[in-house]
């Protein structure tokens, strides 16, 4: 695989094409391939987190720009030492933060999304691959049931969603034409009602869009760390009464704190009720909607005006595959159409189908052909299995909360409402000692440190993996289980691993 001064003079190829030779691509392919598949096939016996430190990597890899070409057999090499350096997502014991494993029918899609390089901006840039996003936009509203009358848009992930969702909703509430006049012109202060279990990214949304944090009003949540319903009424009604303008609601269906979600159906009526913007993130959790044990959950979903689902999450798609599904496809132009405005880009077609130009329903407009690794892999294994593997993350995180919840050195901090444990260790000296002197606030600063470190030391000893979340205060192990290869000897072992770190640090 060597002799790219060859490739250079192959017949038909320009001087220094870029392109190379068909059996030096093959076997560059088939190698790459070997190679991936040794990863995902070794995924249970390599560390979760790798062996290595920001010092050992600044070393490894050599930053000198390459003026000349480096040997393919040398560059698979360095990549072996990239997936080395890796932290592994999918491994059946990474619980941390919302990580999933992509599915192989899923990766080869991606490589042929690359292959065809299709930029979709527009049916006229991308026809098919236009086609395949609103296939598989109408497919996560059937799932989730949003709707699959909805329209919608494939995104990076759910933060674009979020803010897209809330730049649409701010948009279409405005008094003004802020588009035009500006936030500073708008009227009154607009408001959005949100909790402190909310996703980040609703924050840095209000702040992006120019209403800035503090008019994202935080609603009290429940003990199961769930919207308060009457809390928000009183607040938006108290908004009203001091003249500011409440414009949207954003629950969360599957918190990424505690998989908590919130009261769609409650939260719906009020939202109609004082015609605001509902916009569900159901980032995390949206897909639990195909689980029919927690359908239920999802009451009210289907009157939501806008929401949130990663596909990258719990889709098991490869990253990169957020989505925002809306009611109204004239809301999202309203926030972002610009075409009559842009001539490079402005679609002369006559049919409207093929005037269709994502551009007109987001922020981006350079796109990658993200529909293709999800409608390949939801065609490949059909919903119900997925649905099943989904239903079975779920039941691995109640197994979890019942071995928890029967340990005399756990306590379970939450709730278990999809696929989220969180929890902490709390030894019997702890516990007993609390007991007899009562000094609530000592007993939790000191579990809170024990549990930081035990979190600390599993995260680096590569054997599990655990993130963490903090609850009113009480800071908890957190396990998120989006996993299919996750089997109940993860759980077990990775329960024992907390007790062993533990033992250790002592
Ligand atoms: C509920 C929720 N919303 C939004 C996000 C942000 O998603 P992304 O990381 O794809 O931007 C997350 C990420 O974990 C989440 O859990």
């Amino acid at each position: 695989m060597s002799g790219r001064t060859d490739e250079q003079n192959e017949p038909g190829m320009r001087d220094f094409s870029l392109d190379i030779e068909k059996g030096v691509a093959d076997e560059l392919g088939r190698k790459f391939l070997a190679l991936a598949m040794e990863q995902l096939t070794n995924i249970r016996d390599l560390p979760v987190f790798p062996k290595t430190d920001a010092s050992a990597l600044k070393l490894e890899f050599d930053p000198v720009m390459p003026l000349e070409g480096v040997d393919p057999q040398k560059l698979l090499v360095e990549c072996q030492s990239i997936i080395k350096g890796s932290r592994q997502n999918g491994h059946p014991r990474f619980f941390g933060y919302v990580a999933s494993p992509a599915t192989f029918p899923g990766i080869c899609a991606d490589f042929l999304a690359s292959a065809l390089n299709q930029n979709v901006t527009s049916w006229r840039s991308a026809p098919s691959a236009t086609e395949i996003e609103r296939i598989v936009i109408k497919w996560l509203g059937e799932l989730t049931g949003f709707g699959s009358d909805c329209a919608g848009i494939l995104t990076s992930g759910g933060s674009m969603a979020n803010l897209n969702a809330l730049t649409m909703a701010h948009r279409v509430k405005c008094e003004a034409d802020v588009s035009r006049e500006g936030i500073r012109n708008s009227g009154r202060t607009m408001t959005i009602f949100a909790t402190d279990q909310t996703h980040h990214s609703v924050l840095k949304a209000a702040d992006l869009i120019g209403l800035g944090r503090n008019q994202v009003r935080i609603v009290d949540t429940d003990d199961r760390f769930r919207m308060d319903v009457r809390a928000l009424r009183q607040q938006i009604e108290a908004d009203k009464a001091g003249g500011f303008h409440p414009f949207c609601i954003v629950a969360t269906a599957g918190t990424v704190n505690t998989g908590a979600v919130d009261p769609l159906a409650a939260i719906a009526e009020i939202a109609r009720e004082h015609r605001m913007w509902l916009h569900v993130d159901g980032a995390y959790g949206g897909p639990a909607a195909a689980d029919k044990s927690k359908q239920m959950l999802f009451d009210g979903i289907g009157i939501a005006d806008s929401m949130s689902i990663d596909a990258h999450k719990w889709l098991y798609s490869p990253v990169d595959c957020g989505c925002l599904l809306f009611r109204d496809a004239r809301d999202a132009r309203q926030a972002f159409s610009e075409s009559s405005e842009v001539d490079y880009i402005k679609v002369y077609e006559q049919q409207q189908d093929e005037a269709f130009a994502f551009w007109d329903y987001g922020m981006e407009l350079s796109r990658r052909f993200r529909a293709l690794k999800l409608w390949m892999m939801m065609k490949y294994f059909g919903v119900r299995r997925i649905a099943e593997s989904i239903a079975e993350d779920c039941r691995l995180a109640s197994y979890m909360a019942e071995i928890v919840q029967a340990s005399d050195d756990f306590e379970l901090l939450a709730p278990v409402e999809l696929s989220i444990c969180c929890f902490r260790y709390l030894p019997r000296q702890i516990r007993e000692s609390a007991h007899a002197s009562g000094d609530k606030t000592t007993t939790t600063l000191r579990l809170n440190n024990l549990n930081a470190a035990i979190m600390h030391s599993i995260q680096r000893g590569g054997r599990g993996y655990l993130s963490n979340a903090n609850l009113r205060g009480q800071f908890a192990l957190r396990a998120c289980i989006v996993n299919f290869r996750t089997k109940r000897s993860d759980i077990d072992f990775t329960l024992d691993l907390v007790r062993e770190t533990a033992a250790g640090l002592n």
